[in-house]
């Protein structure tokens, strides 16, 4: 099973085993160097102590289910893909709305008011960006976790009349952490009680410099309220992208990763799923964690069925088997065997991985954050 005692973790970072359990009891735990702690919390304290982590795949079945790097001749220009973080009630649901109501309003079909995990939106300018609302830090720091680097630019969103609060600060060492840039959104600007000078100040007290004060950090004022500012914060992304010039193969098997997924009552599994690489068409046989399916249909963030979705584009996947869960990765194989092979395999693996829980030493250091 995918588990390793606290030992042999240090071992490995060549760390001491003591420094490692003082980590690990910062969440309230006690542990002992024989203990075992399961792959997911290996990974986030090995990042914690400031290593990098690079995970094998456990096993031959495993093998070839997410392909190496793509030539660089296949790679063409893909959307941004951004994540708004926040501290509670700074507005990062309100901002997202407004984001997209805008856009709708200026695009599509007017009116929709049904919550998504994800969709893309158009920039003033015509670029496309595409959006994950997240389910929160945990649900983040679980998917880095477990490999899925699905954010390319994370959105901090600051209330002005609250300031830099706790979340704030987890949020900036989130992305600090996975290396991904970000933007500041001082929201909540139509406040009379709103001091965006002061979250500016707040902010570099914890290493943010937003470039009216002579960083580099975008930042802008915004309301999610009155939609003041919510063009500029558009224009600044489709900025940051293109310093960050993200690139993908269209033209392969498609992988992502499960953004969101749920068991609808008339449809069945729907999985949110972020394609990352290749193109998802509808019969398509994937896998993701241990559930497995043949793709019936694709539903767009508009609600409309589509044939295929490329990198970068959320897309709702009807036709698994079971219900996935937010942060698996996705991946299309040849056929059904192989896909039932793969899924086995995983169940069978978090089965083992179950049954040599110890207490609370293997729980995920996602679910010991919440
Ligand atoms: P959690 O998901 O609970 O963490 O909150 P959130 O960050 O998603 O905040 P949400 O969008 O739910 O907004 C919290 C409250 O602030 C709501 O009552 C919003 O109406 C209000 N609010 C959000 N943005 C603005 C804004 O720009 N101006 C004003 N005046 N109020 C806002
Ligand atoms: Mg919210």
């Amino acid at each position: 099973p995918e588990t390793i005692t606290i030992q042999e973790l240090a071992n490995r970072m060549a760390e001491r085993a003591v420094d490692v359990i003082r980590l690990l009891m910062k969440q309230g735990e006690m542990y002992k160097i024989t203990d075992v702690v399961d792959a997911d919390t290996a990974q986030l304290v090995a990042e914690e102590m400031g290593h990098t982590v690079k995970r094998v795949a456990e096993s031959d079945v495993e093998e070839g289910l997410f392909s190496e790097a793509d030539a660089a001749e296949t790679l063409r220009q893909r959307p941004p893909v951004v994540t708004i973080m926040g501290h509670v009630d700074h507005g990062k649901t309100s901002l997202l709305d407004a984001i997209r109501k805008t856009n709708v309003v200026a695009g599509e079909a007017g009116g929709i008011t049904q919550h998504i995990g994800a969709y893309q939106v158009t920039s003033p300018s015509g670029g496309k960006i595409s959006f994950i609302d997240t389910p929160g830090h945990a649900a983040f720091t679980a998917m880095r976790a477990r490999g899925a680097k699905v954010t390319d630019i994370v959105v901090l969103v600051v209330a002005a009349d609250d300031g830099v609060m706790p979340q704030t600060i987890e949020a900036i060492s989130h992305a600090k952490a996975a290396g991904v840039p970000l933007i500041v959104a001082i929201n909540k600007i139509d406040k009379p009680s709103a001091d965006p000078q002061r979250v500016r100040t707040e902010l570099l007290q914890h290493d943010i410099q937003v470039e009216s004060m002579g960083g580099e950090t975008l930042e802008f004022e915004v309301s999610a309220l009155t939609r003041q500012g919510l063009d500029e914060l558009l224009e600044g992304l489709a900025l940051q992208a293109e310093i960050l010039d993200l690139k993908a193969n269209a033209d392969r098997a498609a992988e992502g990763t499960v953004v969101e997924a749920k068991l609808d009552r008339g449809r069945g599994p729907v999985a949110t799923v972020l394609v990352q690489r290749g193109t998802l068409r509808t019969g398509d046989i994937v896998v993701a964690g241990s559930e497995w399916g043949r793709v019936r249909a694709l539903v767009s963030d508009i609600g409309e069925q589509v044939k295929e979705a490329g990198p970068s584009v959320p897309v709702e996947v009807l036709g698994f088997n079971g219900t996935p869960e937010a942060g698996d990765r996705v991946a299309v194989v040849e056929n059904e065997a192989r896909a039932r092979e793969v899924t086995e395999y995983r169940a069978r693996q978090k089965r083992e991985r179950l049954s040599a829980r110890t207490g609370g030493a293997t729980r995920s250091l996602a679910e010991m954050m919440r």
